[in-house]
């Protein structure tokens, strides 16, 4: 194959196909085979879509080459230092940052829903104590819309209303599902709290003594959450694009992308870092075995926290979220041994040719479990947070299909691989 000006030419048993060429805002070309079946009878095979463009997007640009992310062309290191998660929720979802008068209505808005149907409360009865929060979520924010029926539309007139009750209440559904399964008494919002100090309320308040907001961390968890709003097509949103595509509704859509996101390959990766780091403290050495074991296939262990399909160049998130570590530590006077086995295992993994060569960085999840266990928010809750922080991205991706006229439903071919045609055995006759 060859490519010129927009074209590209494709040379197939004889013949010669043009395949035309898309080229982004940054640069970034693809070759849009959407009349490649059609013209040759032949479909393209790309094992986990690492070299396939399921959509033109306007949301979110990554460079894995060298480690950028903008969020609708803000770096992410700007909005880490001076924006807050609900600035870049509605710069997301509404496509650009608010004047003062949005934001206002925007967290108006988010403080009206924050309250669940006062009925859900009786499905949280139905969960067993030992139930996973991701369980709960996904399950909850499905059963949130059969609360409220008007949300089943896949296009509601007001969606800056719908996906502010959903960014609402998945907050507040995670804050219940943290209370259900500790065996405690479930802790209303506030409305006079803004959206994260509200989370840490739900999350650690009694109904005797209310939690001690401590700015620092309010700060730490509103930065985590910021840093996860959106990251382009990772398996979470595409998997909310694919649901979204045949026109479910945006509670469905993203109760589909809470399944996702639970994968320990993708947002469960912050819980196994922490019970990585864990399992190293407590075998008392500095990691080495680990990292020996991870780059060993027959181990079947991963580093994790290490390594992206996107960046071949340290994820920006993880500097700024292991710098954000050390900072709260520090102003919380704390230290946190994991936190240095942490950096030992950076250190020894970015001096070793296994990691050097496949160009395995620490990820997102490698020090985002430090701040959360600084902060009190526990294990079985990391990929929870994950998915609050995401829900942004979720729902302007959600808003993106919906908003496309060309949108057509996902559904990819395949190549059959199965038994050729055979009849149909009677079963006596079956050996
Ligand atoms: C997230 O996509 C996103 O944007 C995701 C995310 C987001 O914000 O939505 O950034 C969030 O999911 C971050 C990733 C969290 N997952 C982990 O930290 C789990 C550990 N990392 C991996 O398992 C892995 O790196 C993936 C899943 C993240 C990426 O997998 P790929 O792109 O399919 O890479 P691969 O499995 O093909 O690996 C290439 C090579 C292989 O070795 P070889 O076959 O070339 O010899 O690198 C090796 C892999 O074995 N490798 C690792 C490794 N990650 C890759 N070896 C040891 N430890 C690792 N962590």
């Amino acid at each position: 194959m060859s490519s010129q000006n927009n074209n590209a030419e494709l040379k197939l048993d004889g013949k010669s196909y043009s395949l035309p060429v898309i080229e982004g805002t940054e640069g970034e070309r693809a070759f849009d085979i959407s009349a490649l079946r059609a013209q040759t009878g032949h479909i393209t095979m790309d094992d986990g879509y690492g070299n396939t463009g399921s959509c033109l997007s306007k949301i979110t640009f990554i460079d894995g080459e060298t480690g950028i992310l903008r969020y609708r062309g803000i770096p992410i290191e700007e909005l880490a230092e001076k924006s807050t998660f609900v600035e870049v929720a509605h710069l997301l979802i509404m496509g650009r940052l608010p004047i003062r008068a949005e934001l206002r209505r925007f967290s108006v808005v988010l403080t009206r829903y924050e309250m669940l149907h006062e009925d859900m409360k009786f499905h949280f009865e139905g969960f067993p104590a030992t139930a996973h929060p991701m369980a709960m979520l996904s399950s909850m924010i499905n059963a949130a819309s059969c609360f409220y029926p008007e949300l089943l539309e896949p296009e509601s007139d007001d969606f800056e209303i719908e996906a502010a009750r959903l960014l609402s209440q998945v907050r507040t559904i995670a804050a219940f599902s943290y209370r259900k399964s500790r065996g405690l008494p479930i802790i209303y919002p506030k409305p006079s709290y803004k959206y994260t100090a509200n989370f840490l309320h739900m999350m650690f308040s009694e109904p005797y003594q209310d939690y001690e907001l401590n700015p620092e961390v309010v700060r730490a968890l509103d930065l985590i959450f910021l840093l996860h709003a959106d990251h382009e097509q990772n398996c979470s949103t595409a998997t909310v694009r694919m649901v979204a595509s045949s026109k479910a509704n945006l509670f469905a859509s993203s109760a589909a992308g809470v399944c996702a996101l639970w994968g320990p390959l993708h947002g469960g990766a912050n819980q196994a870092v922490l019970e990585m780091l864990n399992e190293i403290h407590k075998a008392g050495d500095d990691g080495s075995r680990f990292v020996a074991a991870a780059k060993d296939k027959k181990s079947g262990k991963r580093l994790m926290g290490f390594g992206h399909r996107i960046y071949r160049n340290y994820d920006p998130r993880a500097k700024i979220i292991k710098k954000a570590c050390d900072d709260l530590l520090a102003k919380l006077k704390r230290s946190d041994p994991l936190l240095d086995i942490a950096k030992h295992l950076e250190q020894v993994a970015l001096s070793d040719p296994y990691f050097v060569e496949r160009k395995l960085y620490p990820n997102v999840d490698f020090y985002s479990g430090i701040i959360m266990r600084a902060i009190g928010i526990p294990l079985e809750m990391f990929t929870v947070i994950f998915a609050i922080g995401r829900m942004p991205g979720w729902i302007a991706n959600y808003r993106e299909v919906n908003e496309d006229p060309n949108s057509r439903i996902y559904r990819p071919r395949q190549i059959y691989m199965g038994a050729t045609q055979n009849p149909y055995v009677p079963i006596d006759e079956r050996s």
